[in-house]
């Protein structure tokens, strides 16, 4: 775990992000969960369509992270940012018997969310856990696959998140992940607005560094792609591998 102590800056930032969530799993106030949306962004039509709207209404992600990945072998994934869990709930239906979801989020009126939308898809083996993506309570290779949705793009450290990420991973393990990447400068209202990170656009990062960072991390075969508008910045699948030996 890394464990180095908050600055005075990540606190108040997390505070906040916690505070913005926390409240929009209390009163509803999903930006954009609705079902046109998880068809626009990737999802599988015939599972988002069986999908209640209790779920599919609190969708706050960034696109589909999953496409083209083969689940079958995954028995524990960590996903990060989880949210009130939809990508959870997607999991739950895709891996194999037995498998373990463990999901992370700082807000915990999102993580009670996340375990009401999976027990009420009759999946018991959601573990939900509060705490940071920069600093995860997990052991050393315990996951086989994790994955984050518009998540990274929140961390008060990406760097650190990447590497909590790539030390939680098992050798060949997977990172699967939506993110936000800038798509040209940021108008200079967004940029001097203090609360623009905690609405993810302040957040987003050029794809060199996205890119920098999952070296920096340890990651191989990273693959960026799947570019998608999304509002001021654009949406990406990140695939990366944690390598064998
Ligand atoms: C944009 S929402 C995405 C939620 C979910 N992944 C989805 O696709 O619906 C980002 C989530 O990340 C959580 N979050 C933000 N920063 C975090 C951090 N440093 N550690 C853990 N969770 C964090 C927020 O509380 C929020 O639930």
């Amino acid at each position: 775990m890394n464990a180095s102590l908050p600055s005075d800056w990540e606190r108040t930032l997390k505070s906040q992000i916690a505070g913005r969530y926390d409240r929009m799993a209390r009163d509803g106030s999903f930006a954009h969960g609705d079902r046109d949306r998880l068809l626009s962004d990737g999802y599988p039509e015939k599972w988002a369509r069986a999908l209640p709207r209790s779920i599919s209404d609190t969708y706050s992600g960034c696109g589909f992270a999953f496409s083209g990945s083969q689940l079958g072998e995954t028995r524990v994934v960590v996903d990060l940012g989880c949210g009130a869990g939809l990508d959870c709930v997607y999991l739950s239906s895709h891996l194999p018997p037995g498998a373990l979801i463990i999901g992370v989020d700082l807000a915990p009126e999102m993580l009670f969310l996340a375990q009401r939308a999976l027990a009420s898809m009759d999946f018991g083996r959601l573990n939900a856990i509060a705490g940071h993506m920069e600093r995860l309570p997990l052991a050393d290779s315990c996951a086989d696959l994790v994955t984050a949705n518009a998540a990274f793009n929140l961390a008060a450290d990406k760097g650190a998140a990447l590497s909590e990420a790539f030390r939680i991973l098992r050798r060949g393990g997977l990172l699967c992940a939506r993110d936000l990447v800038l798509d040209g400068p940021l108008p200079s209202e967004v940029l001097s607005d203090p609360m623009s990170f905690n609405t993810s656009l302040g957040g987003a990062g050029e794809e060199s560094d996205l890119h920098q960072s999952l070296i920096q991390a340890g990651f191989q075969d990273i693959k960026i792609s799947d570019h998608r508008p999304f509002s001021m910045v654009q949406s990406v699948q990140i695939r990366a591998l944690k390598p064998n030996c």
